[in-house]
């Protein structure tokens, strides 16, 4: 009897110094005094060597014990999760500020497409958005590609089955010749959204994207203002010393087509991976509306002018973030979108 109270309130000194730092040490607590092969249960257990007439007293005083050990673990219980959550529903101080959620964190490419059309919005430009499925006029015919154009190849379409006059749009130039059918000018948009392309997903490419497409129309209109507003935009999201360069190059829809690229924002055009030793990166396409696609929107191309231009999110983003394999952009892997938090 001796030996168990000694035993008792040496544990019961133990129980009442407890101060969990953390939940972990909480469990602890709880697996070595009230665990199924915890001191509590092993006491009970040693019961039976305790003679007949000491019995009573014992179970007496390892019920008190076991209480003991009990009230001990709840109450520290409360003051972790207490401490958890600042005023969680332990807290009846309404004063205590509120628990910290965590924060979701924006998708990398609507930070760089929210980027751009900021950027095209200060310049004057409105954002303009469309459907995504769309007809042959919108999406290929009215933007100077009839149906026996050899251009259409550039872009693998997704057809719909039912019906192969609509198709999920290759590009958001589709937005621009809905903006035009409206026909009130000045025009001057920027439009954003998701395309289609029937290509092989691999790191390089994907059957969805994004793009940013821009379209300005108006009475004298030039490539100057043209190069002037890229590069604007250019300074604005690479910073003031990227160099711009344009290459002549072909699109149905304008006339002259050029592709522009910036100088290498990794190396400064020393050269490296990401501009394939060359110095230079292609960011996008642009050129002068083509007088036919005026025509279909009824506006006379002796009187008015514009440009246009379209570039893919997903290549800004890599070229700002070095994102090298498109398919992160949709697999929702946490760890990658959870590098993007701060933006
Ligand atoms: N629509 C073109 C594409 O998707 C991009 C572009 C737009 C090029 C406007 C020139 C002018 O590839």
């Amino acid at each position: 009897m001796q030996s168990l109270q000694e035993k008792l309130a040496a544990y019961e000194a133990e129980i009442r110094g407890f101060k969990p730092a953390d939940a972990t040490e909480l469990e602890a607590f709880r697996i070595r005094f009230l665990g199924t092969k915890g001191i509590v249960k092993a006491l009970f257990g040693d019961m039976k060597h305790v003679p007949a007439e000491q019995r009573k007293q014992a179970g007496q005083m390892l019920n008190s014990f076991k209480e003991l050990a009990e009230s001990c673990f709840e109450t520290q219980a409360a003051q972790v999760q207490n401490e958890q959550t600042p005023n969680g529903a332990a807290s009846d101080d309404s004063s205590l500020p509120g628990p910290l959620l965590p924060n979701g964190t924006r998708h990398p490419l609507r930070v760089v497409e929210n980027r751009i059309v900021s950027i095209f919005e200060r310049m004057g430009f409105s954002e303009a958005t469309g459907p995504e499925i769309e007809d042959d006029w919108h999406n290929f015919n009215s933007l100077n590609m009839p149906a026996d154009h050899p251009a259409r190849d550039m872009q693998d379409t997704f057809y719909l089955s039912q019906n192969p006059d609509w198709m999920l749009r290759t590009h958001t130039s589709s937005v621009q010749a809905r903006i035009l059918e409206k026909g009130t000018l000045p025009v001057r948009v920027i439009c954003p959204g998701r395309v289609y392309r029937n290509e092989t997903i691999s790191a390089r490419a994907h059957c969805f994207f994004h793009q940013c497409e821009g379209l300005y129309v108006d009475e004298g209109v030039s490539f100057a203002d043209l190069k002037q507003t890229l590069y604007y935009f250019v300074t604005e999201m690479f910073g003031a010393e990227t160099k711009v360069r344009f290459r002549p190059s072909y699109f149905p829809f304008t006339e002259p087509s050029a592709e522009m690229d910036i100088s290498c924002t990794v190396c400064g055009g020393k050269g490296c991976s990401l501009c394939k030793q060359t110095g230079w990166v292609e960011i996008l396409g642009c050129g002068m509306v083509h007088p036919n696609m005026l025509r279909n929107f009824n506006l006379d191309p002796e009187r008015y002018t514009g440009f246009a231009f379209g570039m893919g999110v997903e290549r800004i983003t890599q070229i700002k973030f070095r994102v090298n394999d498109l398919r992160l952009y949709s697999q929702n892997d946490l760890r990658f979108l959870k590098q993007f938090e701060a933006l």
